[in-house]
């Protein structure tokens, strides 16, 4: 996926949307590019890689101009370059576009519009979009670009400027976020809140094939027969300093650090603040039999956390499907079925496909999702909002959490509507879920040990994970997220696994990091810690238990005592907090791992 931002207004539009690249830089770093309007017409600076490349370009290059778009690449359809970044210009000049999205029939359109004598610059497919506006135009800007729109296939989210229309920037949208902004100097568009946060929190959710046309004073919406249509504007209560780093090293310290409020405030939204609020609504629960989650990374990992919790609380068979899976398999669901979705971003297209396909068999969907407005946030019949604020970091941490406590306290609601749970353990559970932020403090106050232990694991070059039960499904993340900001092999199995297979792959000094917080099975995963340390393993043991012992090759860090279902809450700190110093010390760019974008809008 890639970031766009537009801006049209009484100011320059270049350090507006360069800062407005930087809040979006997390959906792609393959390349940026910028257009403004100048005095002679469009002036242009794409460059291949991060935006701080674009930055130095634009030393050289100062550009001015009160109308502008931009660009954050993470591409898909052609190497990552110069002349394939964004924006693109038509080959007559007049129209430029930033592009986030992919389009199906490009090649369908390149080629008719190439026998029509156009000629084409790069090898996106975002290219086609400039080509065939220009293709359009007819002297109205708007009318060219519903043309367009009827002639694509795919998902995009748009900004268009015209050379004949020096102060309007036009939008459009399907299947990608975007919102449009309105500040007092002007009108802005982006694909996420964050990257207009320092000018605005008044903000337009467009829908699909809702069209913008923006002016310095005015924001104007029509639909693709061109129709007006009124929106609504909604204020956002996202607050410009979560969006920014404040002083801490990366956004994913600064994010780990902030869960303990995360988790309040995402708990307290959910029962409220001891008046006891009922997190299902109006879902009822006597008609489902069976429940699918499904997700994808990190949101999957959570869905396989909640599928231990719900079936211990509620008694009900609950599935966990990746997205990309459940999607292509023609699903055994039916209006039975009650398929909960998991996403921080609420538009990663595997999870959006997943949604649409069980709405289809006629399942009830209820969506757990951090960004407000975002597609899977509209379309599913109920949704909770994690309450995570804005996650900038590639690899997510707060928002996992805080989609862990809204699974846990669905998960008891269910439980005790179908009569599994009684109210007064509903309230005992509930306290331990209320404690849990706390007891994450506590943990946040122990980094050291993290920080020290990790300082020497950056020569592994393969970790390993186990727990058992829903440590096991806790283990998945952890080795998840070391994976993908510090780039070592891990894996994680379950602990009775290991004699399957896996334990041949333990060597003198492998790490093996094991979890265990089930009480009832803290026997067995220490036979499994026996085993590997007498193959040469060195481990690391997360557990409550005061007395587990240490030596030289095992170390434990303690965990605060907490209900077994909910003690995945504490063992991701230890385990986030793990993968981002071990990734520190290499370091490597923890904020944008290499290859990963934040949210996959794209199969
Ligand atoms: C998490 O650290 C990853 N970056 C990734 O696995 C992520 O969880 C996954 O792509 C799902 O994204 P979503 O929650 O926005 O749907
Ligand atoms: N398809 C466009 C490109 O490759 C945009 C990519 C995206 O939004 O992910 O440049």
């Amino acid at each position: 996926m890639c970031g766009i931002i537009g801006y049209v207004g009484s100011e320059n539009a270049v350090p507006i949307i360069v800062e407005g690249l930087k809040k979006l830089e997390y959906r792609g770093y393959d390349s940026a590019g910028i257009a403004v309007y100048g005095q002679d017409g469009f002036d242009l600076v794409k460059q291949k890689g991060r935006l701080a490349a674009l930055e130095e370009r634009l030393k050289d290059r100062p550009l001015t101009g009160r109308l502008g778009i931009g660009h954050t690449r993470w591409a898909t359809h052609g190497e990552p370059s110069d002349i394939n970044s964004h924006p693109h210009v038509g080959s007559k000049g007049r129209i430029a576009v930033v592009h986030n999205g992919v389009i199906e029939n490009y090649k369908e359109i390149k080629e008719r519009l190439k026998r029509k004598g156009v000629s084409f610059a790069s090898q996106t497919d975002s290219e086609v979009i400039a080509q065939l506006a220009e293709y359009y135009y007819d002297g109205d800007l708007l009318d060219a670009v519903i043309k367009a729109a009827g002639a694509m296939e795919g998902s995009y989210a748009l900004g268009f400027m015209c050379l004949d229309e020096p102060g309007v920037l036009i939008a459009i949208k399907k299947d990608n976020p975007l919102i449009v902004g309105v500040s007092e100097h002007g009108r802005f568009i982006a694909s996420d809140v964050p990257a207009v946060l320092k000018h605005t929190n008044a903000v337009y959710y467009l829908n699909d094939k809702e069209i913008a046309v923006l002016t310095e004073n005015d924001a104007r919406f029509y639909n693709l027969d061109r129709e007006q249509i009124q929106k609504n504007i909604e204020i956002v209560t996202w607050s410009l300093d979560s969006a920014e780093k404040g002083g801490w090293p990366h956004f994913m310290l600064k994010e780990i650090m902030e869960q303990p409020k995360v988790l309040r405030d995402t708990i307290a939204s959910a029962i409220g603040n001891g008046e006891n609020k009922n997190i299902i609504g109006n879902l009822d629960i006597a008609r489902f039999d069976k429940i699918v989650i499904t997700a994808c990374g990190s949101a999957y990992n959570a869905g396989v956390v909640a599928k231990y919790v719900f079936e211990r609380l509620c008694r009900i068979s609950v599935e966990v499907e990746l997205a990309s899976e459940f999607r292509y398999k023609d699903a055994i669901i039916n209006e039975k079925t009650l398929v909960i979705l998991i996403s921080q971003s609420g538009e990663t297209a595997d999870t959006i496909a997943a949604m649409r396909e069980a709405k289809q068999k006629g399942a009830v969907t209820l969506s757990i999702v951090n960004v407000v407005g975002s597609a899977i946030a509209k379309e599913s019949d109920h949704c909770l909002f994690t309450l995570a604020g804005p996650e900038i970091a590639v690899a997510t941490t707060k928002a996992f959490s805080a989609q862990l406590a809204l699974l846990y306290l669905l998960a008891i609601r269910l439980a005790v509507v179908s009569g599994k749970l009684t109210q007064e353990s509903e309230r005992e559970l509930r306290s331990a879920i209320a404690a849990l932020p706390d007891k994450v403090t506590e943990i946040l106050e122990r980094v050291d040990f993290i920080q020290k232990f990790a300082s020497n694991c950056v020569g592994y070059k393969s970790i390993f994970f186990i727990g058992r039960n829903i440590d096991y499904a806790i283990a998945l993340e952890g080795s998840l997220k070391l994976k993908e900001i510090s780039y070592i092999h891990s894996e994680a199995y379950a602990g009775g696994e290991l004699k399957h297979g896996p334990i041949s792959l333990i060597e003198e000094n492998t790490l093996v990091v094991a979890i265990s917080n089930c009480q009832r099975l803290y026997g067995k995963i220490m036979s499994n810690v026996e085993q590997v340390v007498s193959r040469g393993a060195k481990v690391l043991l997360l557990c409550a238990c005061p007395n587990a012992e240490e030596t030289d090759r095992l170390s434990t860090f303690l965990l605060p005592e907490t209900h077994e279902l909910f003690s995945p809450t504490l063992s991701v700190i230890v385990l986030q907090l793990f993968s981002y110093y071990v990734a520190a010390n290499k370091g490597l760019d923890i904020d944008k791992p290499r290859n990963l974008a934040k949210s996959v809008t794209v199969e």
